[in-house]
């Protein structure tokens, strides 16, 4: 249970606040490549509580730039792309993607006026699919060598899903190992030939046995949390008999991410980054140790679900996420149909805007939770007092944060150590994209 005081702290990002200086150490997702392709690549972006837009200038240039025009205020989402800039559909003020003012064509001949003004801007880079920001000090940290970086392009997949509530409760829903027996749980499993794409209906490594069959029966694993140079592993153990056990290894990324398996062949790398304190976003990387991400396939999925052009999922709030009785007598454990982002959905959104943490309860199986918790207040710390938190990385240190180990499968008890990591290692000896 934390104080009201407490809740805020973790809790709030806009500019000023600690926890928002301490987000604003990190490059956060601002848009999807996909969003900026097309004929008018401009988008209106609001991140951290703040208004911006990015957009490609007509030398295929990208930039984040404030959103109301410096000179009176009218909003630049609207703007002309052209003459390498983004042009205030207002009175013409041009500017680049650094948020030069270029030119203020209304303004007399020989006017010095656009020298003297300067959009606020921030810097952004592209990759694996997402356009990232920096909104912090100075110069901005090195992105670690994790996989879904350093793979290549026809091996990720980049998406997106707006969910309405603060971004802490799914930063914690992503990093708890139990809810997956509950919320998640599907009464029949079905053929894991059709589960391209979709998360746990593949079957485990090393066995035949679906993901869906061993989180329904078996609801009460054991959680180690190991800390590391990015955040935390997590493994999570169940025993099935016979001196084997599920092992599931998962990765909490500080601050705002966690990477996980979600089948044989792919992970997921997950941020959850702030609109303001009451909405955000999830971006997603896919990436394929196996076979190219089929990415047509990926998205076609997913747009079923979600509605352009704010990626608002079809099931949501106002509709009551498609509960249905009937199904959650006989199908589902949530009665929400067979997606299991509408059941996180549900599950985030329905603990309120800002979850009352005053409230709540943790048990023993919440500690990964607890540990998160630690570990923000810690850079919290560290950042209020001006000091580098964690994963606030230069250039030499971000080519040894690399992986991180996501695993899957079924092995031995009594060498749970053993297996993942024989079985992690495999997996980079093994992948397609060696050599890349
Ligand atoms: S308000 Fe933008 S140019 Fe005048
Ligand atoms: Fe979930």
């Amino acid at each position: 249970m934390l104080s009201a005081e407490q809740n805020d702290l973790i809790t709030r990002t806009n500019p000023g606040t600690a926890a928002g200086n301490l987000m604003r150490r990190y490059w956060q997702p601002a848009a999807l490549i996909d969003e900026l392709s097309g004929n008018r690549p401009v988008k209106p972006v609001r991140l951290l509580g703040e208004d911006l837009v990015a957009f490609k200038d007509d030398k295929g240039r990208y930039g984040l730039i404030g959103r109301h025009c410096p000179h009176r205020g009218t909003d630049l989402a609207y703007g002309r792309l052209e003459d390498g800039g983004l042009r205030c559909a207002f009175h013409g003020w041009l500017f680049d993607v650094g948020g030069k003012c270029l030119q203020t064509p209304a303004e007399p001949d020989n006017s010095k006026m656009s020298a003297n003004v300067k959009q606020k801007s921030y810097p952004v880079v592209e990759k694996s699919g997402i356009l990232w920001a920096y909104l912090g000090p100075g110069e901005p940290p090195a992105f670690p060598h994790f996989d879904c970086f350093v793979a290549p392009g026809t091996h990720t997949f980049a998406f997106k899903g707006m969910i309405d509530c603060n971004w802490l409760q799914s930063l914690e829903v992503g990093i708890d190992p139990v809810h997956t027996s509950f919320l998640h749980r599907f009464f029949e499993d079905e053929d894991p030939d059709k589960s391209y794409g979709r998360m746990f209906r593949d079957t485990s490594k090393d066995s035949d046995m679906p993901m869906t069959k061993i989180m329904r029966e078996f609801p009460r694993p054991r959680i180690e949390v190991e800390p590391t140079d990015y955040g935390f592993r997590l493994a999570t153990l169940r025993e099935i008999g016979n001196d084997k056990a599920h092992i599931r290894v998962t990765n909490l990324i500080f601050p705002n991410a966690f990477i996980i398996p979600m089948s044989r062949e792919m992970t997921i790398a997950q941020w959850h980054v702030p609109i303001d304190d009451v909405k955000h976003y999830w971006y997603a990387i896919f990436t394929s140790f196996g076979a190219p991400v089929d990415k047509d396939k990926m998205r076609n999925q997913r747009l079923e679900l979600y509605e352009l052009p704010d990626y608002i999922p079809r099931k949501n709030k106002s509709n009551d996420y498609g509960f249905d009785a009937h199904e959650q007598a006989h199908t589902t454990y949530t009665g929400m149909g067979a997606d299991i982002n509408v059941h996180d959905q549900w599950a985030c959104e329905s603990m309120g805007q800002i979850q009352d943490r005053t409230q709540e309860h943790l048990g023993t199986s919440d500690k990964a939770i607890a540990a998160y918790r630690r570990l923000l207040r810690r850079a919290l710390d560290q950042s209020g007092k001006g000091e580098r938190p964690i994963m606030v990385l230069d250039a030499a240190a971000a080519q040894t944060v690399t992986g991180p180990a996501c695993v899957d499968g079924i092995g031995p008890a009594g060498d749970w150590q053993g297996y993942w990591q024989r079985t992690d290692a495999a997996r980079h000896e093994t992948k397609s994209w060696n050599g890349h």
